[in-house]
């Protein structure tokens, strides 16, 4: 048996926000990050039509990029204290996720953080309050999956924490929130929209469910994310729907290694200066991970079904895979992201020598790849690594060297 979830009402297209106003309780805690939401005026939107729906309601605000375990444990403080029926977050993949396993801690007071990331063994929420999130990214589509995810600082790892239960119970994809993107976010949300649509067709969980929503995403991106990424916001329009249909590909198929790797390596050279964003490290380790998955032939046999139905060309299942890689490549460069880890320079810009020094990737490589293995990702990936072969990749994501093995 399988199971296919998605929120129980998904609000789109210009106006969606307006969609607070229906909402029937009594207090609503509206999670936010830094200040691009208040900065905007969605903030206000949003609080005024809560308080239309005759509300009472509390911010939570500052949740940083990438957001902690600390953090969390505030956010449900916060929560114990007001006691909401609603909780409301809205902004990037960052706030949402955090609110997500904040909400959990207040539903379960008791509950760690250690227990809070067991795969699928959250228990029963909605107890205390219902979920709505409202992305303004277009790429990590958490506002429609089961997953969140939650950096260990003391760690440097991202830990994923996996379950139906956190997925949203209303979602809200409204195309303005989206337009007010740096350039440089739009690039980056929107490969990693591309990676989850990808790795979700190729996914050993994927099926007749996911399948349309992952191709039909991949052709969206393929048309629209370049446009969106100079400006046209029609095209940006698009992309804010197109990431969306992903996450309800992926939060169903799961994923494969481009995010177990982009989850350990994430935050692992923090020290360094180099924090990868979760979109250029997926957009880096993706052309690697299908040469990798494609000496599979059944995986192959996917990756080739994407080239077709993008209209790339090709005979062969191989030859087909390479266009495919050709094309991905091109659209790193088109959206100025750089190819590997090695050239990972300032504001996440191509550059000769980025900001991870070869001696200390090459220290830390191992440590990487064991906990690379270990991801919930992993499972799903088409083809399995061996801890060798792990590092062996990473390496050509470092170097930019052709997967030979
Ligand atoms: N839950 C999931 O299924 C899932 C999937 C993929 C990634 N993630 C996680 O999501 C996080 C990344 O989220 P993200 O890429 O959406 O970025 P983000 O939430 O980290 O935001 C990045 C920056 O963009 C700003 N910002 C957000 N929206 C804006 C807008 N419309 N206009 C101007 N500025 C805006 C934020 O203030 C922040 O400074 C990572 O932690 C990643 O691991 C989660
Ligand atoms: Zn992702």
């Amino acid at each position: 048996m399988a199971r296919f979830t998605l929120p129980r009402d998904l609000y789109h297209g210009p106006g969606a926000l307006e969609a607070l106003k229906s909402f029937k309780g009594e207090r609503a805690i509206l999670c936010v990050g830094g200040s691009s939401m208040k900065r905007n005026g969605f903030l206000d939107k949003a609080v005024g039509y809560l308080k239309e729906a005759g509300m009472e309601v509390e911010l939570f605000e500052g949740i940083e990029a990438d957001p902690s375990v600390e953090t969390v444990m505030r956010g449900a403080e916060a929560m114990m204290k007001f006691q909401p029926d609603w909780v409301v977050a809205m902004g990037g993949g960052s706030p949402i996720d955090a609110a997500k396993a904040m909400w959990i801690k207040y539903e379960y007071p008791d509950i760690t953080f250690e227990e809070m990331c067991k795969i699928f063994g959250i228990p029963a929420l909605r107890n205390k309050a219902r979920f709505c999130a409202i992305s303004s990214t277009s790429g990590t589509a958490t506002e429609v999956t089961a997953f969140s995810i939650i950096t260990d600082y003391s760690k440097g790892i991202k830990y994923p924490i996996a379950d139906f239960e956190i997925t949203p119970d209303v979602a809200i994809v409204d195309p303005a929130l989206a337009e007010t993107m740096p350039k440089k976010l739009a690039a980056h949300t929107g490969m990693d929209a591309m990676t989850h649509s990808v790795e979700a067709y190729v996914s050993a969980a994927h099926c007749d469910y996911t399948d349309p929503l992952a191709l039909h995403s991949i052709k969206m991106i393929q048309n629209e994310l370049v446009k969106s990424y100079h400006g046209d916001m029609a095209s940006r329009e698009s992309m804010h729907n197109a990431q969306c249909l992903a996450g309800m590909a992926f939060s169903n198929a799961l994923l494969g290694i481009v995010h177990s790797m982009a989850h350990k390596t994430g935050a692992a050279f923090a020290d360094c200066g180099a924090h990868i964003i979760h979109g250029a490290a997926n957009a880096m380790y993706l052309p690697k991970v299908i040469a990798f998955n494609a000496k599979n032939a059944d995986a192959a046999k996917r990756y080739a079904a994407i080239a077709d139905f993008m209209g790339l060309g090709g005979e062969s299942d191989q030859e087909k895979v390479q266009l495919l890689i050709a094309y991905l490549r091109k659209m790193n460069d088109e959206l100025n992201i750089p190819q590997c880890i090695k050239n990972y320079g300032p504001d996440s810009f191509p550059c000769e020598n980025g900001f991870v020094p070869e001696n200390t990737f090459l220290e830390r490589l191992h440590d990487i790849a064991v906990h690379a293995i270990g991801d919930a990702c992993t499972g799903s990936n088409p083809r399995q690594p061996s801890a060798d072969e792990m590092e062996k990749l990473l390496k050509c994501c470092y170097y930019d060297t052709e997967v030979d093995f």
